[in-house]
């Protein structure tokens, strides 16, 4: 089975193709990725957003004798969301399409689609399950979710198999070489302070919660691979009752957790600068996961210290 993974030179799509191991096929337009991250793979640059983006692929599938798709490739931060929604929309929606057409056109009914909490905005729940009203507070989230009513809509039309991954908040590295180069979430963002010898900030200290800190649902990336994994198997099955899958750990841990674990880890007593919340944070965002243990049969594995461990030893 040859598996066509788009973002695959990225963080995420890099574990994934690892763990598909060998005949794995990646397109990347390397806005993000990162060329080693997928050595001895075949690469095709493309931008899925371009006007012959589905003719490509096409090319691509058939040469390969592609028989499912992992579809990570998007942009994913909210804030320049917010600023360029057009962008946004280009990339993360026409760039889909573009996916989905040419699977259409190459009968590669096979789709694992990489959502994100994102959809659900802010709710008030304690634990966050699948059939929680979805609604995208940014660009970002409302593009993840549009992305799933393709999906859907696919299925319809043409009997695409899909599953669609709500990723949480992921971190870690499962290998040193596919780490995460982004300073883009917070625990990068507070490795490279302390590296760099300044206060990490905590957006906010006064929300309703334990220690007045935000609070997620951290998985660390390896779990979340093998997740793509049991997805791919999962398509398999006629008897499919669900599509929409959060992938977390199911607990959650706040922001002065987190850096309390990166102190251990680290060996490094730094202090925090508590700063007013970002506009949009959730006081907690953390998955309900009894739908994928049941049905796929995951469950994350590595806690809150051996994921920040696994990420500060990548870059140490
Ligand atoms: C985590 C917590 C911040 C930085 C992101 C993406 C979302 C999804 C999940 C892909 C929040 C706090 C952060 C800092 C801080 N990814 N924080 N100081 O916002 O939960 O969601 O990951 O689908 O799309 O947006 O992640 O890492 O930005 O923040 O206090 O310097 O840490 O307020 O509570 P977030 P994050």
């Amino acid at each position: 089975m040859a598996v066509l993974v788009t973002g695959g030179a990225g963080y995420i799509g890099s574990h994934v193709a690892r763990l598909l191991g060998p005949s794995t096929v990646i397109v990347d337009d390397f806005s993000a990725g990162v060329e080693t991250r997928v050595s001895g793979l075949a690469v095709e640059r493309i931008d899925l957003s371009s006007a012959d983006a589905a003719a490509k692929l096409e090319v691509v599938i058939r040469e390969h004798g592609i028989t499912a798709v992992v579809h990570l490739a998007a942009h994913k931060k909210v804030g320049e969301s917010v600023e360029r929604p057009e962008f946004y929309y280009l990339q993360n929606v026409a760039g889909f399409a573009n996916v989905l057409t040419a699977m259409r056109n190459t009968g590669v009914d096979k789709l694992v689609f990489s959502s994100s909490a994102a959809t659900y905005g802010m709710p008030d729940v304690e634990l966050v399950k699948e059939d929680t009203l979805c609604q995208p507070i940014n660009p970002y989230g409302e593009t993840k979710l549009i992305g799933e009513w393709m999906a859907r809509d696919a299925a319809v039309a043409w009997g695409l198999r899909h599953v669609n991954l709500r990723y949480f908040n992921v971190a870690g590295a499962g290998w040193p070489e596919l780490a995460d180069t982004e300073v883009a979430n917070l625990i990068p963002i507070v490795f490279a302070a302390i590296k760099a010898g300044e206060k990490p900030k905590v957006f906010g200290d006064s929300y309703p919660t334990a220690d007045g800190s935000c609070i997620r649902d951290y998985v660390h990336v390896l779990d979340l691979a093998k997740a793509h994994l049991s997805a791919l198997e999962y398509l398999d099955r006629d008897d499919r009752d669900h599509a929409t899958f959060n992938v977390g750990s199911g607990s959650g841990s706040s922001v002065f957790e987190v850096l309390d674990a990166i102190r251990r880890v680290t060996g490094n007593n730094f202090e925090a600068e508590v700063l007013p919340g970002r506009v949009g944070d959730p006081p907690r965002l953390c998955a309900d996961t009894s739908r994928i243990e049941k049905l796929l049969g995951w469950r994350a594995e590595s806690n809150l210290e051996e994921i920040v461990r696994s990420a500060w030893d990548a870059i140490s």
